[in-house]
């Protein structure tokens, strides 16, 4: 965790006064396996070591990124992202703490994985998630939404609350697949429903640099999709893998890890380069 606080306050300290305006990003693909939770479990403990105040929302009926932060999502059963979406519970009262003091979460359950049909007949179901929300977000800098391999419901509301969409993409054959569908959903959010939502960027993971296709499928992401591809690329690692097991972000396994430096270089890119 110093050592944390250290890599960033030697390279971001220059950035240390600039105005703080709360931020939520969604991560989404609607391809599976494609390093969403990675992404939002460590790029948010990677901006909360650089002291910004983050919020990971856990969207996903699988709770990966409730598990990943060192949260049993059996244990959840009482506050939980469900029963804030039902409004049985307010948002604030589903908040959980994690290791890093800068860090919370509101975890998933896997009841969600039913709201989607028990919503159908709600006015403005799209809304939910960015309405709730607006009574904690000033609590934060940062937002980052986990969202499930789907574009259904869960997804949408998620755009729908988000300011910017982060899109991972695999360094594997078909990293392109399915991309077109997603950015059709992600303009009919802007259109319909949240006009403010802007691509923050595509970043590219588990780049193997001994794999020559790893090298060609990022060619042809940078050639199509140019300044929209972030520089940071997440390299394979193995200690990004082994974390979530251990119930921790990447920072706190192992922050000497390629892995975990990488998710730093892209926690730096975002503050940094005025994408955001
Ligand atoms: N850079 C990486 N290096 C090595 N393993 C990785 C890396 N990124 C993700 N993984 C592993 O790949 C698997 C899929 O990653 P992850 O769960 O982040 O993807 P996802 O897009 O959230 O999946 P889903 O669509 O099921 O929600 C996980 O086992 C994860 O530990
Ligand atoms: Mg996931």
């Amino acid at each position: 965790m110093i050592a944390c606080r250290q890599y960033f306050s030697l390279s971001i300290s220059h950035l240390q006064n600039r105005e703080i305006v709360s931020k939520s990003i969604c991560i989404a693909n609607q391809k599976g396996g494609v390093g969403k939770t990675t992404t939002a479990i460590n790029l948010a403990a990677c901006l909360a070591v650089a002291e910004k105040r983050t919020l990971l929302i856990d969207c996903d009926p699988q709770g990966n990124a409730t598990n990943g932060v060192g949260i049993d999502k059996s244990m959840v059963r009482a506050d939980n992202l469900y029963r804030v979406l039902t409004g049985e519970v307010p948002a604030g009262n589903a908040v959980r703490k994690t290791e890093i003091p800068t860090l919370d979460i509101i975890p998933s359950h896997q009841d969600l994985i039913g709201v989607e049909v028990e919503f159908i007949a709600l006015e403005d179901r799209e809304k939910k998630l960015k309405d709730l929300l607006k009574a904690i977000d000033t609590n934060y800098d940062f937002i980052i939404i986990d969202c499930p391999p789907s574009l259904g419901f869960l997804t949408v509301n998620s755009l729908v609350a988000s300011d910017y969409l982060l899109i991972p993409l695999q360094c594997e054959y078909f990293a392109l697949e399915g991309l077109s569908q997603l950015l059709n959903t992600v303009k009919l959010v802007q259109v319909r429903l949240n006009p403010a939502l802007t691509l923050a960027g595509i970043l590219l993971t588990m780049f193997d640099t001994r794999n020559r296709l790893s090298h060609r499928v990022a060619e042809e992401v940078k050639k199509y999709f140019g300044a929209r591809v972030f520089n940071t690329i997440i390299p394979r690692n193995v200690r990004l893998s082994e974390s979530p097991s251990h119930g921790l972000p990447v920072v706190l396994y192992d922050i000497g890890s390629k892995g975990a430096v990488a998710y730093m270089d892209l926690a730096k890119e975002i503050l940094a380069n005025g994408r955001l």
